[in-house]
């Protein structure tokens, strides 16, 4: 079906965007594009600016105001911040605040509806509301942790949490920073097929991340980001190669492929033991 929204199916619109975070220039003159149904993955390695793209997207961090620059969200140059962000379900590490430590699951799930930051203590929900973080729960097959306290659970246990979090007021949009970092085999599998099942109900995911192996066979976009700079953007299969990879990473890239999935091995195997 095709889109029939205002803005016409374009989420994201950097043009030439220079941002500073602190007194590092993270972006000079960055331009990004993220489009409805198109999934798309960011890879890059560390300080590469992935998640200062998230901030952009999220109304965090803003650009340097200059004439020919901007970033328009949903279609529109100006934009409220709680607005945009209702349309939004974000999973990162900042998320993994102190405040949230002692809190039931339950409660971190509800948050999602104020895209909290901060307490909890004046925050009225409706029933409807608990209703349905109790069903996202149940589907993410964590209702057991209505009760428990984040501090208590395991990583995993707490990435689905936030997982809930940020889908429990039904975004359109579902974007994933480093979703499977520290999580082992069975629950980084899992993971992955629930990141399947919301791409199948017709959000749009970005990804965000530097491991090659959690990039699902339904995101076809991948963009290569290295010091703030696109190398690469376009079809998976034509970005991710050897060659490319080992110019992102700065080091020898051998990349296996299986089902639709890669994985990035050493390119010089054991040559410099
Ligand atoms: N508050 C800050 N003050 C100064 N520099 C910052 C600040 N926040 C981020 N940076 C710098 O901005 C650059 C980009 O950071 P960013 O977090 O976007 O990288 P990343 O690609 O997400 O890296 P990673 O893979 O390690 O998460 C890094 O060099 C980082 O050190
Ligand atoms: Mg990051």
């Amino acid at each position: 079906m095709p889109s029939t929204s205002p803005y016409e199916g374009r989420i994201l619109e950097i043009t030439n965007a220079t941002v500073y975070r602190g007194d590092t220039c993270v972006f000079d003159g960055l331009s990004f594009v993220l489009d409805e149904d198109r999934h798309t993955a960011i890879l890059g390695p560390n300080g590469a600016g992935k998640s200062t793209i998230l901030k952009l997207l999220a109304g965090e961090v803003h650009p340097v105001p200059k004439e020919d620059s901007t970033v328009r969200l949903f279609g529109e140059d100006r934009w409220n911040v709680w607005e945009v962000r209702k349309r939004l379900g974000i999973v990162s590490h900042d998320l993994q605040h102190q405040y949230m430590e002692q809190v039931s699951g339950l409660k971190v799930v509800l948050s999602g509806y104020y895209a909290s930051i901060g307490t909890y203590g004046h925050q009225d929900f409706t029933y409807a509301q608990i209703v349905r973080a109790h069903t996202v729960m149940d589907d993410l097959g964590i209702g057991f942790l209505t009760d428990r306290r984040y501090a208590d659970m395991s990583a995993g246990e707490q990435r689905r949490c936030l997982l809930a979090r940020a889908l429990v007021h039904g975004p359109s949009v579902l974007v994933l920073d480093e979703p499977t970092g520290g999580l082992d085999l069975t629950a980084t599998f899992h993971y992955l097929d629930l990141m399947r099942t919301y791409m199948r109900k017709r959000r749009t995911i970005l990804l965000v991340t530097h491991h090659i192996h959690e990039i699902p066979p339904e995101i076809k976009r991948v963009v290569l980001l290295k010091k703030g700079k696109i190398l690469r953007d376009g079809e998976k299969g034509a970005v991710l190669t050897e060659a490319h990879l080992s110019e992102l990473f700065d080091c020898p890239v051998a990349l296996a492929e299986a089902h639709g999935w890669y994985q990035a091995l050493p390119g010089n195997s054991g040559s410099q033991l």
